[in-house]
């Protein structure tokens, strides 16, 4: 038995353990109700009296010796697992998430690049705005239907003050406060009180452009968005202008491209016609450049406005105009390699 304990003693002086599985099997081995060391325990009934002392303390220090040991090396491969876990710059990182940029973003740059390569620099208003620089300065006479044609949302009444309802307001605020040569293109958002359905919002983004100058003709004014409309949507998109109405442009029209999805064969897109409309635009009325303080017998120009949401529907086939205000991410990762 003494023999026993001594093998023990020296064989659990050296015992190693790398981790926590390895120290568990060590204390069953030694130390659990059948281990080596418990049944020593239980054969102890059977030293002899006069030995039973001695075997005793032996078998004691030999329990101690193999808890101790065992208790240094649970404390050792927690140290070493803390060691592992401490910050080390280092190591490589984990990978973070870009962030995307917002399509009506992509879109929105994309314009602003195109119509910046035909010399039109950024000009941007504020969103409340009063009656007079979103629509008096701009023709609209007081009560007439025109106003009606965009739903606005009012914050006071007499004074007038309220959510603009284009960014043509801006284009107001350059002409009070800028000489002609202007070539300037308003993004921003504007507001109109419809009922938010998946193809109308209460709130939406335009693009407006405005050059004014002497002798600015009908003709720049066709040869700046058939630019546009090839570089936006690829060099075989045509262009085709309609006659309109909007109170700040005479004439005025709305121009239509050939449809991008079905290349103008007629889809269910372009509703078979082959053609989308994609903005309004006009030489600038004579009564808007006199009542922003700008001389129309010396100076002409034309204007054009767009709604980025279309644009970009045209683009990426958007169905529901919702999307655009629900930041979803699963819809904005999308986005992630267009620019
Ligand atoms: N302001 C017009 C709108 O919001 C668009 C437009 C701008 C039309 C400039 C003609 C010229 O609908």
């Amino acid at each position: 038995m003494k023999e026993r304990i001594k093998e023990l003693l020296e064989e659990v002086k050296g015992l190693q353990a790398l981790n926590k599985e390895d120290l568990e099997s060590l204390r069953i081995k030694y130390l659990s109700k059948k281990g080596e060391i418990t049944s020593l325990f239980n054969d102890f009934r059977s030293v002899s009296n006069e030995q039973k002392r001695e075997v005793g303390q032996l078998l004691n220090d030999l329990k101690n010796t193999a808890q101790n040991k065992i208790d240094e090396l649970k404390s050792s491969i927690e140290n070493k697992i803390d060691e592992e876990n401490k910050l080390d710059l280092t190591r490589t990182p984990d990978p973070i998430e870009l962030g995307t940029r917002h399509p009506l973003s992509i879109v929105k740059t994309e314009i602003a690049d195109i119509f910046g390569r035909l010399g039109f620099v950024i000009a941007e208003g504020p969103e409340v705005e009063d009656d007079w620089h979103v629509f008096s300065a701009l023709n609209f006479p007081p009560e007439h239907p025109a106003r009606d044609m965009q739903d606005t949302f009012f914050i006071t009444r007499d004074p007038d003050v309220l959510l603009r309802t284009h960014t043509s307001s801006v284009q107001t605020r350059v002409m009070t406060s800028q000489e002609p040569p202007i070539r300037v293109l308003c993004p921003g958002r504007v507001y109109r009180n419809e009922a938010i359905s998946y193809r109308a919002h209460c709130f939406f983004h335009q693009v407006e452009g405005l050059y004014i100058d002497k002798n600015v003709s009908f003709a720049d004014l066709k040869q700046a968005l058939l630019y546009f409309a090839k570089e936006m949507f690829g060099e075989g998109t045509k262009i085709r202008l309609r006659p309109s109405y909007f109170p700040f442009t005479e004439p005025s029209a709305e121009m239509d491209i050939s449809c991008n999805l079905c290349g103008g064969k007629g889809c269910p897109f372009c509703k078979g016609t082959g053609w989308v409309e994609i903005l309004g635009c006009g030489m600038v009325d004579p009564n808007v450049l006199d009542s922003c303080g700008i001389d129309s017998k010396v100076y002409t120009g034309y204007a054009f406005g767009m709604g980025i949401e279309r644009i970009t529907n045209l683009k990426y086939q958007v169905k529901d105009l919702r999307m655009f205000s629900e930041n979803d991410v699963r819809f904005l990762n999308q986005f992630k390699s267009a620019y």
